[in-house]
């Protein structure tokens, strides 16, 4: 049976304090949202409607941004859960299958968890997503007899009895398509809050003899982010679980606590990341390469046995091939290294291709930008570049060629040749002696003047 996911991202989420809706927040360089919707792959939507309100246009960018086939649906007035997934139903018309009610701030649904709730789906028509809560809080309390959902009855509602109970629910349902359209068309307002209810369709259920029941998770997967500082929970936890992963994987971390991963990093077993590391998005590690201590990283790849850093920056398009070396404090952007080039000091390397088993001298930098454009250095296999040398873009340095040290290198270099581009040195024979005792002379005159 095909799924399609509905997401839930219309509110404003006033606690976050932020002019940028809540579900546009970042964890590890994605927004909520985003992770939302790769959770939801694990059951490979058909169809992902996403249900924005304020500021619809910012959430629509970066929900086709992240899948151009996602179908923004809008709900102009927040007045409920259930209001909220009618607005779907239309973009949801001639589906017929599971649709999944998932949370744009709700970050960390498992794969396992939704494939769990898809099967249960095959004994009960609504299948809803528990967990024990600590402290239960405000969350909506579900009223069970044993397998069997009663009804969830939301906290401002509840008894006082009902609100003992400790089994919330995190807002995850699944039911099939048509079902839920038209048990949510019979969820009227009268209530605490004067809203419609999504959780109303339990009790919905069972006036007409629909079954319902409960999937359990953990609480932590089901952590809502409303404020900064949960938003700054919801990374750490993240950032604890990809550094498992990662380490589980095969990666060797020295200190994995000092270890930021993004959403979408991607390293190789054996590859080997020192301590102070940080992965920006885009980021692909193989098999065997070194990432040194205090290095950044973002949008690039590092190929098998490359060594990166300590204290290098990769920026977005640095690509790296096998058995490269990019030493310390040491800028690549825009750039590919053939296999066995080497930068291992001082340099910058922007909008570059350099060629196999060329060595960049230190402090060498590719003059790239001539305030208003960029332009191209391109540097050919087994070239030696004196160290300091500028590279003034666009500019051709050929296979085999060498620069002096020192030199502005404004013109192409051919295959085989030394350019040296900087003033010829003089040496005027005594004058370093006499000079110094010219200056000395001067300053005990001046410091006579002075007492
Ligand atoms: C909801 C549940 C509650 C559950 C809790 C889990 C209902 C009635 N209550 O309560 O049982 O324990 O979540 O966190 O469903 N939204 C819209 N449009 C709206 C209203 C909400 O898009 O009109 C979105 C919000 O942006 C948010 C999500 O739906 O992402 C949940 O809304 P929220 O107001 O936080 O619901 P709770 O009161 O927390
Ligand atoms: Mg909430």
């Amino acid at each position: 049976m095909p799924n399609s996911v509905i997401i839930l991202a219309a509110g404003k989420g006033t606690r976050m304090q932020s002019d940028l809706p809540k579900v546009l927040h970042k964890i590890a360089g994605a927004p909520m949202l985003v992770h939302a919707m790769k959770a939801s792959n694990a059951v490979q939507p058909e169809r992902t409607i996403v249900v924005a309100g304020h500021k619809a246009e910012l959430v629509e960018a970066a929900a086709t941004a992240h899948d151009e086939d996602a179908v923004i649906v809008r709900q102009t007035e927040q007045l409920g859960t259930g209001h909220a997934v009618l607005q779907a139903r239309e973009a949801m018309a001639g589906f017929d299958g599971n649709a999944i009610v998932l949370y744009g701030d709700t970050p960390f649904i498992r794969d396992e968890t939704l494939t769990a709730m898809i099967e249960a789906r095959a004994n009960y028509d609504v299948v809803i997503l528990g967990f024990h809560a600590a402290d239960p809080g405000k969350y909506g309390r579900l009223v069970t007899d044993g397998d069997a959902l009663k009804k969830i009855v939301e906290f401002k509602d509840a008894s006082d009895q009902e609100r003992a109970i400790t089994l919330c629910n995190s807002g995850v349902v699944c039911a099939n398509s048509d079902v839920l359209f038209d048990l949510l068309s019979n969820v009227s307002n009268d209530n605490a809050s004067g809203e419609y209810y999504l959780t109303d369709i339990v009790e919905i259920a069972g006036s007409k003899g629909l079954t319902a029941t409960v999937v359990h998770c953990d609480e932590a997967e089901t952590l809502g982010v409303n404020s900064r500082p949960e938003l700054a929970g919801a990374e750490a936890a993240f950032q604890s679980r990809a550094r498992i992963a990662a380490a589980e994987d095969g990666v060797m971390m020295m200190a994995p606590d000092t270890v930021f991963f993004s959403h979408d990093t991607a390293i190789g077993r054996d590859a080997v990341v020192e301590q102070n590391v940080v992965f920006a998005s885009g980021v692909t590690v193989e098999s065997g390469a070194t990432i040194r201590a205090f290095s950044h990283l973002e949008g690039c790849h590092v190929a098998q046995g490359a060594v990166v850093g300590p204290y290098a920056r990769l920026r977005p398009g640095a690509e790296l091939a096998e058995n490269t070396k990019i030493g310390n404090f040491v800028e690549v952007k825009n750039a590919t290294l053939a296999e066995g080039a080497k930068v291992n000091h001082l340099s910058y390397i922007g909008d570059a291709e350099i060629g196999a088993a060329t060595n960049i001298g230190a402090g060498t930098i590719t003059c790239n930008y001539d305030g208003v454009m960029k332009h191209k250095t391109i540097v050919g296999e087994r070239a030696f570049i004196g160290s300091n040398t500028m590279l003034v873009a666009p500019v051709t340095v050929g296979d085999d060629a060498m620069t002096g040290s020192g030199s502005v290198v404004t013109s192409n270099v051919p295959d085989g040749d030394l350019a040296i581009a900087r003033a010829k040195q003089v040496n005027k024979a005594g004058m370093a002696r006499r000079l110094v005792e010219k200056l000395k002379n001067i300053k005990k005159k001046r410091d006579e003047g002075a007492s």
